[in-house]
């Protein structure tokens, strides 16, 4: 018996997986369908409800995605969202209004808190607007429960045909009290709210072993909490057939690949541990572009995964893909592409490797939530995000393996200080960078004439922005005094205090 099931038929808006979200934090399972879906398709015993998405045509275009009737028939609620309450105004004897221009932004629309959606609600409510067309007059049997100034219909009902509609997004945070709204929806549906991390990877299982079958699987373990949560899920679900490859190219952090190593050791995962660490600085010696660094860093990569995947005779490539790299990948809001090589996208078309992305559709938050059930140690499912071609980015200039023993020593002392006064937990990154400038310093009696480190420490919601976090001076201190003892080198240590924009986070 599957679990109880929303059915999100996705119209195009760029908030559908936002839909799936919200309704994942409020206990309730939804799964999303092509707008083609039949009746037939999306029926079932499990089925409570059924939510229309918005998207970016107009329902009076010809050739705009319609909807199977059969689909109201199926006796569950149903909720239109901007596009989906226009296609029912359409279809079911509405009046529309057509514009050429989009009405973006915050609204605030007057509403009914005796009708079903907005219950428990004040009269006066700010919503999230993104809409060209509207609806002008609700088709005969439904009652607006909501309008604006401008918008006669932004919210409709019918409710003994339990047909409920809203021109605004209920899914995106602006509106103010858009999960009380669906939450007023999904009780009507007489869902089950128990929807949580431990549902989400028994479902994933049964899709893996459904997708994968008797396949093998190969994966590339970065150490990092998506590949992680990635690599856990597939082996609860086929076990040795996954085989994971960590690649070593020299510029991790210090011990990287031993606390990996330790991390994992309770799994029973297969995994082959790989130090190309020669092969990648040899290949990088005297190299000092940034951009330069960067390829020369993907391209050997994916020459050492292939090597080594080629060994497995893997038949899927699992990837911890999840929803923010879909849409930074799809350039969608107009997000840049960061994660080109670390995510191992432009491997071979030769090897032919169909894919597995487990952890697809969520958010960053959700990844580290199903880690802590899938049982991943604590330490490393809050662990900082650390760049594809790691350290070579925080060393401007040429590459020596000195300077990145050095780089590793400093930022080792730099986290281990942080961890112990409560500050990594603080911070969304943080870590050294080694400079190439030498300057005077006096050690004892002795004039010195060595590196300069920058300590990099930032707070941030999603990387795109930060803000450089605001370390007590006496912590500062005691980095800096540790640094200089402690790590051959370096004889100066100073704190970054630029915001991102307009530095970027990383040094390259
Ligand atoms: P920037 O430096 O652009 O970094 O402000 C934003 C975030 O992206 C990470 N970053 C990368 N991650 N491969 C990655 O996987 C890369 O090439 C890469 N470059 C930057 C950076 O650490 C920060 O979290």
């Amino acid at each position: 018996m599957h679990h109880e099931r929303i059915a999100i038929l996705d119209f195009g808006s760029q908030y559908t997986r936002l839909i799936t979200r919200r309704l994942r934090e409020l206990g309730a399972f939804g799964l999303v369908y092509p707008p083609s879906a039949t009746a037939e398709e999306i029926g079932g015993a499990d089925l409570r409800g059924v939510i229309l998405s918005g998207g970016p045509n107009s329902v009076l275009e010809e050739g705009a995605p319609g909807i199977d009737p059969k689909i109201f028939e199926l006796g569950v609620p149903v909720l239109g969202v901007c596009y989906g309450q226009q296609l029912m105004a359409r279809d079911f004897g509405g009046e529309l209004h057509r514009s050429a221009q989009r009405e973006y932004g915050k609204a605030t629309i007057q509403c009914d808190p005796s009708s079903l959606l907005f219950a428990g609600m004040s009269e006066s409510q700010v919503v999230w607007m993104s809409h060209g067309d509207h609806v002008e007059k609700a088709p005969e049997g439904y009652v607006v429960t909501a309008r604006t100034e401008g918008v006669p219909v932004a919210a409709m009902e019918n409710k003994s045909l339990r047909r409920y509609g809203i021109q605004f997004h209920a899914e995106v945070t602006h509106t103010e009290n858009g999960s009380a709204l669906l939450m007023n929806f999904l009780r009507h549906c007489e869902m089950k709210l128990d929807w949580d991390a431990g549902h989400f990877i028994e479902e994933k299982v049964a899709q893996i072993q459904a997708q994968v079958g008797l396949g093998r699987v190969v994966l590339g373990l970065s150490g990092g909490v998506d590949s992680s949560v990635a690599a856990l899920l597939l082996h609860k679900a086929i076990g040795k057939q996954l085989t994971c490859v960590f690649v070593d190219h020299g510029l991790m952090r210090k011990d990287e690949m031993k606390q990996v190593q330790g991390f994992f050791a309770p799994f029973d995962l297969s995994v082959v541990w790989v130090d190309a660490s020669e092969e990648f600085l040899t290949k990088l010696e005297g190299i000092t572009d940034p951009e330069q660094k960067r390829k020369i860093i993907g391209a050997t990569f994916i020459d050492v995964f292939d090597r080594e995947a080629g060994k497995v005779n893997a038949d899927f490539l699992g990837q911890g893909t999840t929803y923010p790299d879909v849409i930074e990948s799809s350039g969608i809001g107009g997000a840049v592409l960061v994660k080109s090589h670390h995510n191992v996208g432009g491997l071979p078309d030769r090897m032919k490797l169909k894919l597995v992305e487990p952890i697809r559709e969520l958010f960053k938050d959700e990844v580290r939530k199903a880690g802590l059930a899938l049982g991943l140690p604590a330490e490393m499912n809050q662990r900082h995000p650390f760049p594809g071609p790691g350290l070579a980015v925080r060393l401007p200039g040429a590459i020596t393996v000195e300077r990145v023993s050095i780089l590793q020593n400093a930022d080792a002392i730099f986290l281990e200080e942080l961890r112990a006064s409560g500050w990594y937990a603080k911070t969304s990154q943080a870590f050294a960078v080694l400079l190439p400038v030498q300057t005077v310093g006096i050690m004892g009696d002795e004039r010195t004439f060595e590196f300069m480190c920058a300590l990099r420490a930032v707070t941030s919601e999603d990387f795109m922005t930060a803000d450089w976090a605001r370390l007590p001076h006496d912590l500062l201190d005691r980095i800096a005094q540790r640094i200089v003892r402690e790590v051959k080198g370096i004889n100066r240590v100073v704190f970054d205090i630029t915001s991102k924009p307009p530095a970027t986070i990383e040094y390259e």
